[in-house]
């Protein structure tokens, strides 16, 4: 494995690679890895050559989050990295990334504006630009996102198909512990007595999938009855609870085939988030195993 902190040296590499015809699988990170990232790099273990960014992106964040005090460890991430065969770790600066006088941000437009949009008013344009930055450095063929961050799959997604980045985007399943609690690193923010109050989260999306599978299509009738679980927890403050279309993440009345179950959720000081898809159809969550060259043109879609 090996660990490139240089912008031209990553982009040397990547050039080389794609030059021999190898398919670069790309997973990007903050770091703090666990069982979710793992589950990405396994899907990136598949192709030729599998590249992880460890960069925490000061530019997602808003002036009153956690940037300074997110969890960084770079040693255990260099040794779960070894693990899971990462070939290239691309772990570059803060001041390489954004060097004085840097201006540019991305607008994904309607799809930010709903959801953690809300509440985080520049986070998905931070977003955006780190990511099509890490676009444009690591030359990717295809990248590996985890549907826990829904709105930032979508809007990814968007993004590469409007400033036409020749990837391919492929969303994972969420991985949960065996509770039901989302993995996140936020989830080391907890303490016990939150670590507890945390699965009110996972209590509520149950809640919906059952009211779903028992023919519930209003969607004001599904979030009273999820708020009401949520509401349960002292120590639970709701950011937001939504149930949206699956395409435009816009808020909808009636559940046609397939809707959002999206939940933002402060227990204590640390925002949570999870989601899921009520849907209709029984359709196993379909992961892309094999790449070839027609499924550029087609876009993978994973859910
Ligand atoms: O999901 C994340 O960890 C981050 O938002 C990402 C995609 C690495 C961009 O900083």
């Amino acid at each position: 494995m090996r660990i490139i902190k240089d912008i031209k040296e990553m982009q040397m590499f990547s050039d080389k690679t794609r030059k021999q015809g190898k398919i670069i699988a790309f997973v990007p990170t903050m770091g703090f890895l666990h069982d979710g990232h793992k589950s990405l790099l396994k899907e990136g273990r598949k192709y030729d050559c599998l590249v992880m960014s460890i960069f925490v992106n000061p530019t997602q964040f808003g002036p009153n989050e956690d940037y300074n005090s997110y969890p960084r460890d770079m040693e255990r991430d260099l040794r779960i990295a070894e693990e899971e065969k990462v070939d290239i770790v691309f772990n570059p600066e803060v001041k390489d990334m954004y060097p004085d006088g840097f201006k540019t941000y991305v607008e994904v437009k309607d799809l930010s504006k709903n959801l953690c949009g809300l509440s985080r008013p520049s986070h998905f344009q931070g977003v955006a630009a780190i990511v099509a930055k890490l676009f444009n450095i690591v030359k990717p063929n295809i990248a590996i996102f985890g549907q826990k961050d829904f709105q930032q799959m979508s809007i990814i997604k968007k993004m590469a198909r409007d400033l036409n980045f020749d990837i391919d985007i492929i969303g994972m399943p969420i991985v949960r512990e065996k509770d039901g609690l989302a993995m996140s690193s936020r989830n080391t923010y907890l303490n016990t007595k939150e670590r507890d109050a945390s699965l009110c989260i996972y209590r509520a999306i149950t809640k919906a999938k059952n009211m779903f599978n028992k023919g519930a299509r209003d969607t004001d009738e599904i979030l009273k009855e999820v708020r009401k679980v949520i509401e349960l927890e002292a120590a639970s403050k709701i950011d937001y609870i939504k149930i949206c279309d699956i395409e435009t993440l816009e808020d909808i009345k009636i559940i046609k085939n397939k809707a959002l179950l999206a939940i933002a959720v402060f227990i204590g000081k640390t925002r949570l988030i999870d989601n899921c898809v009520l849907s209709d159809m029984i359709t196993p969550i379909t992961k892309k195993t094999n790449y070839t060259d027609s499924d550029k043109e087609i876009g993978f879609k994973s859910v």
